[in-house]
């Protein structure tokens, strides 16, 4: 029997209780021995919950119980995780999160901490929720020069993104149905201002290039300032505005932000709708590969957490070899980088075109006289920044997408 403790009995937290009921006899195969939780710690009380009696209040129940080599962290935050996943690490036991908050904060030096006590610290569900994406990262393409990491990567926002669009919802509505749904985090300022998306860039990106990528050099734009004429602009050129989380190798260094994109149909991030996350990663040998899934929710997540607790029960005093490095990778500015631009502008084409020079799909929604919509050339961020500040006839602005895709 394998004893494993759950730490935090929320939305994921109880997931992972009931995963590893539910599918207590295929684990058992694949590990070899049965997964037995037997402390659930948390702050409250569960009434009438069938794991009531595994509740406890007290983390050193679980730190000084000799038979538990498996820590599950689900309780999010900050301070009380870094300080009970440190302590669990030093007393020789594995720990297995969802807290991308957290990896993305101290992950180098709980990985470090881990090594060095002969256990592991491993965070499948941090990004993309039950998408397997950093086994992808740290086992399958080991024979690549990573290249690029775009994706949906939020699934509350990409929930609330998909309802404006489809369903003509508004922002609040489809917010609060994303929160009803366990999707959203503690804070949604964390998903609607796009710092989720940012820190999960922010973790794969570190894996993807091999060194420490923090998010405070991520550029970041949330979805709160988008509304339902952008998304009528947006389909009336034949795109969706997404929120893209992207990091990309280019000749003058690698980059990486975060902002609602508008993307165009021939991307396949464009069909990945509701709650789904999807990742492409492209490297030099293999090209673009993708994978795509639930990016939140209880049992989704609950998944990916249990395939680390199984891979950590596989290896209970050996730490699992992976490349990463705490050295820091100084981004390069995304103002270097070039695309094309979608703007909103007010007044005539003739206008734009003296502002911005050649520009196309010159779009005029109906309802909105005086007002136009229309792609740039490609140029450098910073030098299209510098012309839509230039001029009070620019009413807003969206990324439209990579280079080759103008
Ligand atoms: N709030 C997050 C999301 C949960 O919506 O994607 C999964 O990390």
């Amino acid at each position: 029997m394998i004893e494993v403790a759950v730490m935090g009995y929320g939305t994921v937290g109880a997931g992972v209780a009931e995963v590893i009921r539910m599918n207590a006899d295929a684990i058992a195969r694949r590990v070899g021995d049965r997964l037995h939780v037997k402390y659930i710690l948390d702050l409250r009380d569960f009434p009438g919950d069938p794991n009531e009696g595994l509740i406890t209040h007290d983390f050193n129940d679980i730190l000084q119980d000799p038979d538990v080599s498996i820590v599950v962290e689900t309780m999010g935050g900050l301070k009380a995780a870094y300080n009970f996943t440190k302590e669990a690490l030093l007393a020789g036991k594995n720990v297995c999160t969802s807290n991308k908050e957290l990896v993305a904060e101290y992950g180098v030096e709980l990985r470090t901490l881990a090594d060095q006590n002969n256990v592991n610290y491993l965070f499948e569900a941090s990004c993309g929720g039950g998408i397997p994406i950093i086994r992808v990262l740290n086992s399958s393409l080991t024979a690549e020069e990573i290249e690029e990491v775009t994706g949906i990567l939020n699934g509350t926002t990409n929930y609330i993104l998909t309802s404006m669009a489809e369903e003509g919802k508004d922002f609040d509505t489809a917010l609060k149905e994303a929160q009803a749904n366990g999707f959203a985090e503690l804070h949604p300022e964390a998903d609607v201002e796009g710092w989720d998306a940012c820190r999960k860039i922010a973790i794969l990106s570190s894996l993807a290039y091999g060194r420490h990528i923090s998010y405070r050099q991520i550029e970041t734009e949330g979805i709160t300032d988008v509304d339902a004429v952008d998304i009528a602009y947006a389909r009336a050129i034949n795109t969706r505005i997404k929120l893209i989380a992207t990091s990309r190798r280019e000749e003058g260094g690698i980059w990486a932000s975060v902002a609602p994109m508008m993307i165009g149909k021939e991307n396949p991030l464009t069909a990945v709708d509701g709650v789904m996350n999807a990742v492409m990663v492209k490297g030099n040998a293999v090209g673009t590969t993708m994978y795509y899934g639930s990016g939140a929710g209880s049992l989704p997540t609950a998944s990916a957490v249990v395939g680390d607790v199984i891979d950590a029960a596989k290896h209970l005093h050996v730490s699992i070899k992976s490349d990463y490095s705490a050295e820091e990778l100084t981004l390069m500015p995304v103002g270097d980088v070039a695309r094309s631009f979608f703007v909103r502008f007010k007044g005539l084409a003739s206008d734009a075109r003296k502002l911005f020079g050649e520009i196309s799909d010159l779009t005029k929604l109906e309802g909105h006289d005086g007002e136009i919509g229309f792609l740039t050339e490609v140029m450098p961020e910073k030098d299209f920044k510098a012309k839509a500040a230039s001029s009070d006839q620019v009413i807003k602005w969206f990324r439209r997408g990579k280079k080759e895709e103008k």
